[in-house]
């Protein structure tokens, strides 16, 4: 798990219930929120570096600030990510004023960019555009609703599904939109899920595809 902000613990916390031994890394391998994480979470949890963490991982998810998520994923390095999975979670996503923004957009995208970077790596988009609580509960949020998968590598996303159907997520609920390309749809759908998030009054809500 690279991160150690509320979306890669929580995520982190959930693989942990689901039996799975996870690394959380950082910028140092000294950060102590992550050596808490740790100490309370269990044997099977532990905390390090980006590049410890990487290492340790057969499936890395990017948690990072997306602003410098490939510069996180850089500090892990090519061959420890290569031919893994690597879901990426991340929104490039900046204040510009009152408004969100996006560092990239329109004709390109973070999930392409770390694509692009680690080329042997398996770089599926996943879970961007909700709240971090409903990516491992969605019965938090009532009735059908949607999450959404895209990546160049088949095999990886039936992958990520199964990982997605144990967080709790029906597959019919989970919409593969093709190749890494499609992330430019899913991060940029996220200045409008903060426009939305004062006037629902609550981060426990999702989009459900209806037609
Ligand atoms: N919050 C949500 O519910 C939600 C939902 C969907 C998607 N996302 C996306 O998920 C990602 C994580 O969000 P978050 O709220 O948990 O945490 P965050 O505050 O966006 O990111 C925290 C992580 O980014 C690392 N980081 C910060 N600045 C860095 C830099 N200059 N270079 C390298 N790494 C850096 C931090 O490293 P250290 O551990 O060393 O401090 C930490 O691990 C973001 O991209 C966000 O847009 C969030």
């Amino acid at each position: 798990m690279l991160g150690t902000g509320m979306v890669g613990r929580t995520i982190a916390d959930k693989l942990l219930d689901l039996g799975h031994e996870v690394c959380l890394g950082a910028r140092s391998q000294d950060n102590s929120g992550a050596q808490e994480w740790a100490d309370l979470a269990g044997p099977s949890a532990r905390s390090g570096s980006f590049a410890q963490a990487g290492a340790f991982g057969e499936m890395v998810f990017n948690c990072t600030v997306g602003s410098a998520s490939v510069e996180a994923l850089k500090s892990v390095g090519q061959e420890l990510l290569s031919g893994k999975i690597l879901i990426d979670v991340a929104n490039p996503l900046v204040r510009v004023g009152d408004a969100t923004a996006l560092t990239v957009c329109n004709t390109d995208s973070l999930g392409e960019q770390i694509q692009q970077e680690f080329p042997s790596s398996l770089v599926v988009k996943a879970l961007n555009t909700m709240n971090c609580q409903i990516m491992v509960e969605p019965s938090l949020v009532p009735g059908t609703h949607n999450v959404f998968i895209c990546g160049d590598n088949v095999e990886a996303k039936k992958k990520v599904v199964e990982l997605l159907r144990a967080f709790g997520w029906p597959e019919s609920d989970i919409i593969d939109l093709g190749g890494i390309v499609a992330s430019r749809g899913t991060e940029m759908y996220l200045p409008l899920w903060v426009l939305l998030r004062p006037t629902i009054g609550t981060a426990h809500y999702n989009l459900r595809i209806v037609s």
